[in-house]
């Protein structure tokens, strides 16, 4: 007879709660497993959207965030009540997610509390510490932490071998955002939000925009949003569709530079539900964010990262997905062209999904199992 086991998922910004809602709900289902959530709130609204949205009650919520918070007090804050909910739950597992400050604190309290943590999206690199800052070390500090390491991708798994991680503990799984992004969009969808609502997608070309890294504050944001400016002046049928982040750093520099102009629609964050769908019906995708340069492959929808390098290089590969940096210049330019360039643009709207095919979640359950000797095979590794 299997002896129950406990396991605490911690998480605390949008893109963990989306990627790890598909998660909770396989170990909610499983009878072996009992299945607890802890957020750190590190984000409040933009997290609360998510949990709404897949009805995930947190068993306990450290509401840490502060507006303008620095990577000092996440880190304080979460670690000393991360350290307080460990100790009561005790759970026999941690899995976190991905590679924000909420996820390096998460596997740090559970390496003091000795308990074993397990990794999703483990293994992508960007090969530059300050850049996804303060992500790349997030991920890499997380993964020595970790004893289980659910890579998406072979290229990931293999970032791991090279740092010298065991391939005993190495599972290839896909990423779980394909099993949200599946159960979530749909070609019949209808929006809801008046300003969505308003959008004529037959007669007009919508570039959806969104915008948030540390490491993109300031100068480089402003770079982007006159290219932006720029571009829709230049081309009628045009119209941006930004969802500003929280972040009040972002959002005054977007008022400035985007705030009166015509065809720019200025929104808050959308749930989940129309935000992918709205990517869906774009015509391209400008953004800094991971997690669209791993969804918006799968909708066939063209993808310029205004970042100067990525940890998901397998859509660049594809062809879906060009990095176009932060410089103005750069950023006019390829836009143009690919609003000019008939040619061009089709040969970027191709649909591909090297991240996953839906079943993400179902193999880091088995995996798991795996791993506690409840089962002999390891699951079958997903590729494409
Ligand atoms: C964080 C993560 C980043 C992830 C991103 C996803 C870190 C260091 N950064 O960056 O890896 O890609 O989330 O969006 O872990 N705010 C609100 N309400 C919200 C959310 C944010 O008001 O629901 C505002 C607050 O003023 C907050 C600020 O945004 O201080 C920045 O939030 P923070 O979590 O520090 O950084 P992000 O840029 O969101
Ligand atoms: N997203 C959303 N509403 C929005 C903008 C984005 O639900 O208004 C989703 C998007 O589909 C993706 C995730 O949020 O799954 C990305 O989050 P973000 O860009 O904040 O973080 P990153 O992926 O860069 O860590």
């Amino acid at each position: 007879m299997m002896e129950k086991r406990k396991i605490l998922v911690v998480f605390g910004t949008r893109p963990e709660a989306i990627k790890m809602a598909p998660v909770v709900k396989a170990l909610e289902q499983d009878e072996h497993i009992t299945c607890r959530v802890a957020v750190t709130a590190q984000h409040r609204e933009m997290l609360d959207q998510v949990l709404h949205l897949f009805a995930i009650q947190p068993h306990y919520d450290l509401n840490i965030m502060k507006a303008g918070q620095t990577l000092y007090d996440i880190t304080s804050r979460a670690l000393l009540g991360l350290r307080d909910i460990l100790q009561e739950d005790k759970p026999d597992m941690v899995l976190v997610h991905g590679d924000t400050t909420t996820t390096f604190v998460g596997s740090l309290a559970a390496f003091y509390e000795q308990i074993p943590v397990g990794h999703v999206e483990a293994g992508l690199r960007s090969g530059d510490k300050y850049s996804p800052f303060p992500e790349e070390l997030n991920r890499r500090l997380t993964g020595v932490i970790s004893t289980l390491h659910f890579a998406p991708t072979t290229q990931a798994r293999e970032n791991l071998l090279r740092e010298g991680l065991g391939e005993d503990n190495i599972y290839i799984t896909g990423n779980t955002v394909i099993d949200a992004l599946l159960e979530t969009v749909g070609d019949t969808y209808e929006f809801q939000e008046p300003a969505l609502k308003k959008l004529d997608f037959q007669g007009q070309r919508v570039i959806t925009v969104t915008t948030h890294r540390r490491e993109n504050l300031g100068e480089p944001m402003r770079q982007m949003y006159r290219a932006m400016r720029d571009i829709v002046r230049e081309f009628p049928d045009v119209t941006l569709v930004f969802p500003v982040h929280k972040n009040p750093a972002v959002r005054a520099l977007v008022k400035e530079i985007l705030g009166a102009e015509e065809r720019v629609v200025l929104i808050e964050p959308l749930d989940y539900q129309p935000f992918v769908n709205l990517m869906n019906k774009s015509h391209l995708i400008l953004t800094d964010s991971g997690g669209l340069q791993e969804e918006a492959p799968s909708l066939g929808k063209p993808v310029l990262v205004l970042r100067e390098n990525t940890e998901r290089p397998e859509a660049v590969k594809a062809g879906t997905v060009q990095l176009v940096g932060t410089s103005y210049e750069k950023i006019y330019k390829t836009t143009k062209e690919l609003l000019s360039n008939e040619a061009a643009y089709e040969k970027m709207a191709q649909a591909v999904n090297p991240y996953g095919d839906g079943q993400t979640s179902a193999r880091i359950l088995e995996a798991i199992y795996h791993w506690w000797g409840w089962k002999e095979e390891k699951p079958q590794p997903f590729s494409r």
